[in-house]
């Protein structure tokens, strides 16, 4: 009764110029070991989830992309969003076609753009999740101890008093800094990894309760889910959909949270300077990904070209240079939440 779904339909612009709207982060192979992001994804669920019961959201515009990258998925579990807006739609929607295959269905939603070291641990951890969620109506998000106030994640307020698995009393997404340094003071919250495991039942019944829009919209399709009239009813409903994130449609109003403290490394690799943190680095403490770099006097930068160019640097410190075919980036790590704006600007000026 296992199932997963597989988050892939966002754009990654922080990590511009590799990931771009036509070809985003999660289908590059940006640690450079052999895989893309979403093929590194769908082989780490297949240990848990069987494989025919991995699906994959996304955009209508990455379907093929999805399929070239995932041979081993069939054309039924890449399930497509004709508009974007955020995740609680189509975890909805996802929910509702895999309740109408098997409605004992426990599911993981899982984004496709993470770095998970110790996969042995991730397989045990949400194996236990799993277990929780067949057996109770919760819904479970795996908690990261945080180590700085970032303030790009949600945090989990839990009880300390519980074990394995800890009642949550409060889910706040993206506090802002104050808030968050507050949070890390007091102790008791974790990091929202993004990850999250309840029933399809569980997590139908909390839309019903707090989003009772959208359950209706969806609902109204419900008989032509996994047919061939479903197409045709996305497309014209899909959209109407308001555009929210999960974490604030659902997780910060349902009572049934609870989280599961993480005993595996993750990263969210949101920015060119999350992955030099996990790369490898040099003995100058360069991360090197398809380059040959010859560097003087150059340390903590995050160097990266298409097809093994040699790079020359001397006299630079914490830079990012990426190299694409039409692009070449050279911007200080330390500005790099900047890179986005970056990119429009770019864009409304070439
Ligand atoms: N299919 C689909 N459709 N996927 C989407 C869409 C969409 O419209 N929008 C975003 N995604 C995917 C992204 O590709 C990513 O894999 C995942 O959903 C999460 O979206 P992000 O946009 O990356 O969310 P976030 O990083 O701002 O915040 C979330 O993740 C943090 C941890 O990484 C929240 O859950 C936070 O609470 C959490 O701490
Ligand atoms: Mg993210």
């Amino acid at each position: 009764n296992y199932y997963a779904i597989l988050m892939a339909g966002g754009v990654g612009s922080r990590f511009w110029p590799v990931s771009t709207t036509e070809f985003p982060k999660q289908f590059h192979d940006m640690l450079g070991t052999g895989e893309t992001l979403i093929q590194r994804t769908f082989s780490r669920l297949s240990k848990i989830v069987p494989p025919k019961n991995i699906f994959i959201l996304t955009n209508e515009r990455y379907n093929d992309l999805v399929l070239e990258q995932l041979p081993q998925a069939e054309q039924r579990q890449v399930v497509t969003e004709p508009a974007m807006r955020n995740t609680a739609p189509c975890i909805l929607y996802a929910a509702m076609k895999i309740q109408k295959e098997n409605p004992e269905a426990v599911m993981v939603v899982a984004p496709s753009d993470h770095w998970i070291e110790n996969e042995d641990a991730f397989i045990s951890n949400l194996g236990k999740c799993f277990e929780a969620c067949a057996q109770k109506d919760i819904l479970m998000t795996l908690g990261i101890q945080p180590t700085f106030p970032n303030t790009g994640y949600g945090y989990i307020q839990y009880n300390k008093e519980e074990n394995s698995v800890k009642e949550v009393i409060q889910f706040t997404e993206k506090p802002n800094y104050e808030t968050a340094k507050r949070f890390l003071n007091e102790g008791n919250y974790l990091w929202n990894a993004g990850i999250f495991i309840w029933s399809v039942t569980s997590i139908i019944n909390a839309f019903s309760s707090f989003q009772k829009e959208m359950t209706a919209l969806f609902d109204k399709g419900r008989e032509l889910y996994n047919t061939g009239k479903e197409y045709e009813f996305i497309c014209s409903n899909y959209p109407k959909a308001e555009n929210i994130s999960i974490d604030y449609a659902i997780l910060e109003k349902a009572e049934n949270v609870y989280v599961f403290p993480a005993t595996f490394d993750w990263n969210d690799l949101g920015t060119w300077g999350s992955l030099y943190d996990k790369l490898e680095k040099n003995d100058v403490k360069n991360a090197i990904v398809n380059a040959r770099v010859l560097s003087q006097d150059a340390s903590g930068n995050m160097i990266r070209t298409v097809n093994d160019k040699i790079v020359v640097v001397d006299g630079l410190e914490d830079y990012i240079i990426v190299d694409k075919e039409e692009v070449l980036l050279i911007y200080p790590k330390k500005k790099e939440q900047n890179i986005k704006e970056v990119l429009n600007k770019v864009k409304e000026t070439f």
